[in-house]
C-alpha cells in the first residue's frame, strides 16, 4: 500500500532501524527494488527527481511505482520526490499522487547559489501547510552537501561536483542549533543534513575517516533535535567490486570512494531514518550490463542484459535492507 513517509519513518524511529531510498527511472529498477523487498520482508521508499521525470516522463513514472504498489500489495510503500527545487515542483508532485516531497531550499531555485537560512525557512513551510493539509510529507534540506576535502560545493546539475565554488566549514557542515530553528519554523517530517556528502560516484579520493566524513556530526545533531528524522543524500558506499568488473569489460572509472555501509550503520544508531542511494544501483546495473555483454557477444534481446542488471541491482537492495535494519519490518 502506499503510505506517507511520516508513517514509515516513525516506524524506523521506534524500532530503531533505517531505511534506504532508493532513486528510480525505469521498470527495472523499480522491479529490482521490490523483488529485494519481497524477499527480505522491508518497506520500500522509491523517490524521483528531476531527471527521473525528464528522462520517463511523469506519467510513466507515477504509473511504474504504482504498478509495484498493486503488485506487491503487503509491501508499505512510499513515492517520494526528490530534491525539490521550488514549492511549484511540490505542489506539481503533490498533484500527481506523490505521498512524500523534499523540498530542498539549501540552494536557490537555480540550483547553484547557497541560499540564505530565510529563503529556506519560507520556501519550506510554504510547502509543509500545502503538504499537511492532503497528508503528504515534507522533508527539507539545511546544510550544502560538498567535499570537505577539497571545500567544493555541490550544484544540483547532474555532474554538480564544484558547480556551487567553494563553501565554508560552517556550509558544508549543518549547524545543530541552527537544524533546531529550522525544524521548528518548518515544521518538516524529516531534515537533510550536510556530513561530507556529496550525490554521485566521486565523493571521496580516500576511504572516509571522521576529517572528511562528519558522522559525529549527525549525533550533535540528533541530540539538539531527538524527534526528528534525519536524512542522509548522498549515501552510496561505491563498492569496489562493481568499480572492478566495470573496468574490467571495457569501462573507464578512476579511483574513488563512497560512504562505507558501517558509517551509515553508526548514523542510524545517532538518528539517521532515511539513506538516500542512487549512484550504487547505476554502477551495479552498469557492470552488469557491460559483463554481460561481453561475455555474449551476439546477443541482442535487451531483456537478457537487462535481466543481468536487475538481479545485480537487486543484490544491492537487499543488502541494504538488512544492513539499515528495515528487513524484516514491513
Ligand atoms: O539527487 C541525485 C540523484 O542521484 C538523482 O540524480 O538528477 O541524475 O536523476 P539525477
Ligand atoms: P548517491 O549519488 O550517493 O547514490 O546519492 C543519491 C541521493 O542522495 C539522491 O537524493
Ligand atoms: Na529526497
Ligand atoms: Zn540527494
Amino acid at each position: 500500500a502506499l503510505v506517507s513517509l511520516r508513517q514509515l519513518l516513525d516506524h524506523a524511529a521506534e524500532n530503531g532501524y533505517g531505511l534506504p531510498a532508493f532513486n528510480v527511472n525505469n521498470l527495472e529498477q523499480i522491479h529490482a527494488i521490490m523483488q529485494a523487498a519481497d524477499e527480505c520482508d522491508s518497506p520500500v521508499i522509491m523517490q524521483g527527481s528531476a531527471g527521473a521525470r525528464k528522462y520517463a516522463g511523469e506519467e510513466f513514472l507515477r504509473h511504474l511505482i504504482a504498478a509495484a504498489v498493486e503488485a506487491y500489495p503487503h509491501i508499505p510503500v512510499v513515492m517520494h520526490q526528490d530534491h525539490g527545487a521550488s514549492p511549484s515542483v511540490c505542489v506539481n508532485a503533490i498533484r500527481s499522487g506523490f505521498s512524500s516531497v523534499m523540498m530542498d531550499g539549501s540552494l536557490e531555485e537555480d540550483g547553484k547559489t547557497p541560499s540564505s537560512f530565510e529563503y529556506n525557512v519560507n520556501v519550506t513551510a510554504k510547502v509543509v501547510e500545502m503538504a499537511h493539509a492532503v497528508g503528504v510529507s515534507v522533508e527539507g534540506e539545511l546544510g550544502c552537501l560538498g567535499s570537505l576535502e577539497s571545500g567544493e560545493g555541490e550544484g544540483e546539475a547532474e555532474d554538480g561536483h564544484g558547480a556551487v565554488g567553494q563553501l565554508s566549514l560552517d556550509q558544508l557542515l549543518t549547524d545543530p542549533e541552527e537544524a533546531a530553528e529550522f525544524v521548528r519554523k518548518t515544521g518538516v517530517d524529516a531534515l537533510a543534513i550536510a556530513i561530507g556528502t556529496s550525490h554521485g560516484a566521486y565523493k571521496f579520493t580516500r576511504k572516509p575517516t571522521g576529517d572528511i566524513l562528519a558522522i559525529e556530526r549527525v549525533k550533535e545533531i540528533h541530540q539538539r533535535i531527538p524527534n526528528t528524522h534525519l536524512v542522509m543524500h548522498g549515501s552510496s558506499s561505491v563498492p569496489q567490486e562493481w568499480l572492478e568488473i566495470i573496468r574490467e569489460y571495457g569501462g573507464e572509472m578512476k579511483e574513488t570512494y563512497g560512504v562505507p555501509v558501517e558509517e551509515i550503520q553508526q548514523g542510524i544508531k545517532y538518528g539517521v531514518r532515511k539513506v538516500n542511494i542512487d549512484t550504487d544501483i547505476r554502477l551495479a546495473m552498469t557492470g552488469a550490463i557491460r559483463r554481460h555483454l561481453v561475455k555474449n557477444k551476439s546477443e541482442f534481446d535487451p531483456r537478457k542484459f537487462l535481466k543481468d542488471a536487475t538481479a545485480a541491482a537487486k543484490d544491492i537492495c537487499k543488502a541494504r535492507f538488512e544492513a539499515f535494519g528495515s528487513a524484516g519490518q514491513a
